[in-house]
């Protein structure tokens, strides 16, 4: 990672990580146990690549971290809910996320379904403390989280995913899971951040292109990292795929040729912020992040 990079996504991470300090009730208020358990799955660690994506969205489109943090802090909240749920014996079920137990590990099933549903609540009150601008009004932004994260989208994809254990998907309908329950939110979150920017309709389509493209890319190499990693460097149960016989970008198509479509997709992803210029730099080099990285 250049250092410039490094110093650019540990003070973004900083910033992100004190504003959902301030957002998320404390561990002692009442009810203690729920807000503890949200604390718990926020706070274990997470790459934070959706909010800070959020914010680099908002930087790229000439505005600043302080205007785009509460969508930020927003779809990391989103995003923390779908992992608990994720995990649940229900679903996935996985004992490590993040480096720790799972929530219901800790807590119990009921607890962590709420805490999952609290922090889905959570995101969207923060995305109504986001000032509209003159192009997005508040609703706007409150519609793109909830089409995203809703039926025909993450939720959706989740369906979908669970659905298709113990059958071999076409690749088509694999890209259409990992687009819905993986690529949808990434790209919101972009878009979160260029609306927070009052960014123009070309800029929205464009980062609107980026997002699908970087997200396919990020849930190929999460696929990758599965078969690849171990559990101590993922800090989430390795393996789990090919235990639960999902369909996989490394099942269906093998390593090289998955490595292969990240890359494409990468380059489609750099290709889409052509009108960003210089600004784009940050966006671009999260882009490559994403697909270089190891855990
Ligand atoms: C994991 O996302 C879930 C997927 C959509 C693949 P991340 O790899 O971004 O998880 P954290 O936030 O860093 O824990
Ligand atoms: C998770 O996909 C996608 C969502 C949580 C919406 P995975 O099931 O592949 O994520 P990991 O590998 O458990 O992090
Ligand atoms: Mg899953
Ligand atoms: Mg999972
Ligand atoms: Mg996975």
């Amino acid at each position: 990672m250049l250092p410039d990079f490094s110093t650019y996504l540990g003070s973004r991470c900083q910033f992100v990580d004190a504003l959902l300090d301030r957002v998320i009730p404390t561990g002692e208020t009442r009810p203690a146990t729920l807000h503890k358990a949200m604390r718990h799955s926020i706070f274990a660690g997470g790459k934070r690549l959706r909010p800070v994506l959020c914010i680099a969205a908002a930087e790229a489109c000439g505005s600043s971290q302080e205007a785009a943090g509460f969508n930020a802090c927003a779809v990391e909240c989103l995003h923390t809910y779908t992992l608990i749920h994720d995990d649940l014996p229900c679903m996935d079920d996985d004992d490590l996320r993040r480096g720790v137990p799972t929530c219901h590990k800790v807590y119990g099933e009921g607890i962590a379904v709420l805490a999952g549903d609290a922090l889905q609540a959570l995101a969207f009150e923060l995305i109504t403390r986001t000032r509209a601008t003159v192009r997005h009004t508040t609703g706007d932004m409150v519609a793109e989280l909830a089409r995203t994260s809703g039926s025909l989208h993450l939720v959706g994809g989740q369906v979908a995913d669970v659905e298709g254990e113990g059958k071999r998907l076409p690749l088509e309908e694999l890209r259409f899971v990992h687009e819905s329950k993986t690529a949808a939110l990434l790209t919101s979150s972009i878009r979160l951040g260029g609306m927070a920017a009052d960014a123009d309709e070309e800029k929205m389509a464009a980062l609107g292109r980026f997002g699908m493209a970087a997200g396919l890319a990020f849930q190929i190499i999460d696929d990758i990292l599965d078969v690849t990693q171990t559990s101590e460097k993922l800090g989430k149960s390795a393996g789990k795929d090919f235990a639960s016989e999902k369909s996989t970008y490394p099942a269906l198509i093998g390593l090289e040729a998955s490595r292969d479509e990240a890359h494409r997709l990468t380059e489609e992803a750099h290709a889409a912020l052509g009108c960003f210029g210089e600004a784009g730099l940050h966006l671009r080099q999260l882009a490559d992040y994403l697909l270089a990285r190891d855990y």
